[in-house]
């Protein structure tokens, strides 16, 4: 990841501010969170086979946050040293008045105390926000595109139209935001497709990451005969194509590689193959204020009513500082020949 000069790190904070070096957001195992994941809304407009039942209960709206308590508790990640903020969902542009989130964290990327807000998207609303979302100083999103094939996206979607992601993409463009494009790799079509999926990406600047299926709650699709492992693709995509390892990374557990054909990169993110959780500086707060520092772990910490009861941000600040010093060590997932031990909660309480 290159760093913008302009902006404050942590190691600038320390000197300028030595009662931060205190506050930051340390675990028993080393690592530090700097990069929170926000879901400001479980609700989506698709139903993704892989994330969601058809027929979904979504949390009553009286559970969620505001978007002025969620502004609020980024605001006291923010004092902990998190310099990075990832609104997720659900789909995060469903969320009415969303905007606003994203006016008020503008303040902060504007002043240093941020070096980065980004958005994961299905693309669906995109090309009614880009422009705003530009507007308030997002840089990059990634959106979710497993095919390009309209019967296939709207077989995986339940109902989705692949024309309004098109549409999204090229709003996005427009705006000047860099896009990734994010596919969830199953056995069958997406494996046919993946070339295409990877000239199209390429062809128009965009990263590509390939997310293996993840056992989480909610869908119906049975992961067992639908996992596709990424060890195995990369196998086979490197009879085809010349990969080329690169060293950067994004900041996430992506493992990156440059296709020289394209000249485009390819992403591999492998919870279940690979262990990408020795580094890792997430922690992830749901949009009813839960808190949780592993996505492969059961059990968040509920900061809503410390946040509501007081005034003051001090008890919100000590749960915080508590719960990120207990993060595990490693997520818990496992698929082998006869098991598959996942979460029963879903995707969309917490986002990808
Ligand atoms: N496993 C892996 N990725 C998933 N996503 C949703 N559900 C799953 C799952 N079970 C992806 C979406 C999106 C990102 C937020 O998470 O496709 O790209
Ligand atoms: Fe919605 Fe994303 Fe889940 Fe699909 S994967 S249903 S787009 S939240």
């Amino acid at each position: 990841m290159t760093v913008d000069p302009k902006h404050k790190t942590n190691d600038d904070c320390r000197k300028r501010d030595p009662e931060r070096q205190n506050r930051l957001l340390r675990d028993q195992f080393g690592r530090t969170a700097t990069y929170l994941r926000l879901s400001v809304t479980d609700r989506c407009d698709l139903r993704c086979t892989y994330c969601m039942a058809e027929n979904m209960t979504f949390l009553p709206r009286k559970d969620l946050l505001s978007l002025e308590e969620l502004y609020r508790l980024t605001t006291i990640f923010m004092e902990h040293g998190v310099r990075k903020i990832r609104l997720t969902g659900g789909e995060p542009l469903v969320r009415k008045n969303v905007m606003s989130l994203f006016e008020n964290l503008s303040r902060h990327l504007a002043n240093g105390d941020l070096d980065e807000v980004t958005l994961t998207t299905n693309g669906s609303l995109l090309s009614r926000y880009a422009r705003d979302l530009a507007r308030f100083g997002v840089k990059r999103v990634n959106v979710s595109l497993d095919t390009l094939d309209g019967d296939r996206y709207r077989a995986i979607t339940r109902w989705g139209s692949i024309n309004r992601v098109f549409a999204g993409l090229d709003a996005a463009q427009d705006a000047g935001l860099h896009v990734k494009l994010n596919a969830v790799a199953q056995k069958g079509a997406f494996e046919k497709e993946l070339n295409d999926l990877i000239r199209f990406a390429h062809g128009r600047g965009m990263d590509l990451t390939l997310i293996e299926e993840m056992p989480l709650g909610g869908a119906a699709s049975c992961r067992h005969s639908s996992f596709l492992s990424l060890a195995d693709l990369r196998h086979r995509l490197e009879q085809e194509w010349s990969l080329e390892p690169l060293a950067v990374t994004t900041g996430g557990p992506a493992k990156y590689v440059r296709i020289s054909e394209t000249g485009g990169r390819l992403g591999f993110i492998t919870p279940m193959s690979c262990d990408f959780c020795s580094d890792c500086n997430r922690i992830r707060l749901s949009c009813t204020g839960e808190l949780y520092t592993c996505m492969g772990q059961e059990g968040g910490l509920s900061l809503r009513d410390a946040l509501r009861q007081s005034d003051g941000n001090e008890i919100v600040a000590q749960l915080l500082r508590q719960k990120v010093f207990e993060k595990p060590s490693g997520h818990d997932f496992l698929i082998e020949d006869r098991q598959v031990r996942g979460l029963t909660r879903a995707m969309s309480t917490l986002g990808g």
